[in-house]
């Protein structure tokens, strides 16, 4: 079988991290790149062997692409979505999938019409240690969730406007809301508070260094969040508890902890590597059960954190 046509569009930070992937992948190839900044698109191009294009719509009317790594900042999607879709080709988006509902569900509509196969890059779904914790949660009732991403100053230009990122909640401790829904199920409440409280000064910046937000789930459990950009070091977690028992998620690590007995897992794999590899199977055999978060997953996720933004803002909950 032919292996699959690899297009990418956005090559900076986390692209480098997916080229490497599909680079060693042998049942794919990277076919071309494409990044308004000429010299990415270049350096890219020339790594990979891969046609370089600083135009998205040369790109798409030269290449015959199977599959596209959507790697551009959450402000930038414009029609890329539409336009692939259009075209059949198959789609791996980076998280968040946009910043305005109503577009990211036009997106979500194209994807469905086109019947094309589509991941987000929801990486954490893909740790050998979360399907552990998932497995041993299944059928479980589910009192409290708490989570946290505290962290340090991202500093990428874009991220540190709202305008631009939507803030570290929606950019970047989405990956802990998402890890939530994932173990314990949709959220239907949110209310939250956030500040620019101590980052105060760094030029440019308008998006929260501090963020408490609380959630209230389908199933009636409750949950909390706390998310900071005022740290030296990385911490981010999750921990569900239930009647005698509670799951923590550690970075990549899980303990169980159910009734007198602990038991500790360490990951041994690397969740992005496993997350290419499953979009390539996905398109391979044209089977979505490969990927593990689906493009209407990261349009629940955007919910979620949009309405915490809406909370913050309004000082009220918001119903989902
Ligand atoms: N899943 C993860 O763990 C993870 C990690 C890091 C970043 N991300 C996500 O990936 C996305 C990109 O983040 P990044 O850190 O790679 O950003 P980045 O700024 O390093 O790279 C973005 C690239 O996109 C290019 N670009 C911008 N607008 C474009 C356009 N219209 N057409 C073509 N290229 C364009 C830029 O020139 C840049 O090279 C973000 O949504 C981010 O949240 C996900």
């Amino acid at each position: 079988m032919p292996k699959v046509k690899v297009g990418f569009v956005g090559v900076g930070g986390i692209a480098a991290v997916h080229m490497r992937n599909i680079a060693k992948n042998p049942d794919a190839t990277i076919a071309a790149v494409c990044d308004i900044a000429e010299e990415n698109a270049r350096r890219a191009g020339e790594e990979y062997g891969a046609t370089a294009y600083t135009d998205f719509d040369v790109m798409l009317s030269i290449e015959k692409l199977d599959a596209l790594f959507i790697c551009v900042p959450p402000f930038a999607h414009g029609d890329m979505e539409e336009k692939a879709a259009r075209l059949g080709i198959h789609l791996m988006v980076e998280k968040p999938v946009g910043l305005n509902i109503e577009s990211v569900e036009n997106k979500y509509e194209a994807i469905k019409n086109a019947g094309i196969l589509c991941a987000t890059g929801y990486c954490l779904r893909y740790l050998d240690t979360v399907a552990i914790a998932k497995e041993f949660l299944s059928g479980k009732e589910i009192a409290m969730v708490r989570g946290y991403y505290l962290t340090s100053f991202v500093k990428t230009p874009w991220f540190r406007q709202m305008e631009k990122s939507g803030g570290q909640l929606v950019e970047q401790a989405t990956h802990i809301v998402d890890l939530m829904r994932y173990l314990a199920g949709d959220i239907v409440s949110v209310s939250a508070q956030m500040n620019l409280h101590v980052l105060k000064d760094i030029p440019g910046m308008n998006i929260p260094d501090v963020s408490s937000i609380d959630f209230t789930f389908a199933t009636k459990a409750v949950g909390h969040l706390d998310c900071s950009l005022t740290q030296t070091d990385h911490r981010m977690g999750v921990e569900v508890l239930g009647n005698g028992f509670r799951v923590e998620v550690n970075g990549k690590d899980v303990t169980i902890i159910d009734g007198e007995k602990t038991t500790t897992y360490t990951s041994k794999v690397d969740f992005y590597e496993i997350q290419d590899h499953a979009f390539i199977d996905a398109v391979k055999t044209k089977n979505k059960d490969f990927i593990l978060s689906s493009y209407e997953n990261g349009l629940k996720t955007l919910h979620v954190t949009l309405a915490a933004n809406r909370s913050n803002e309004k000082g009220k909950i918001v119903q989902l």
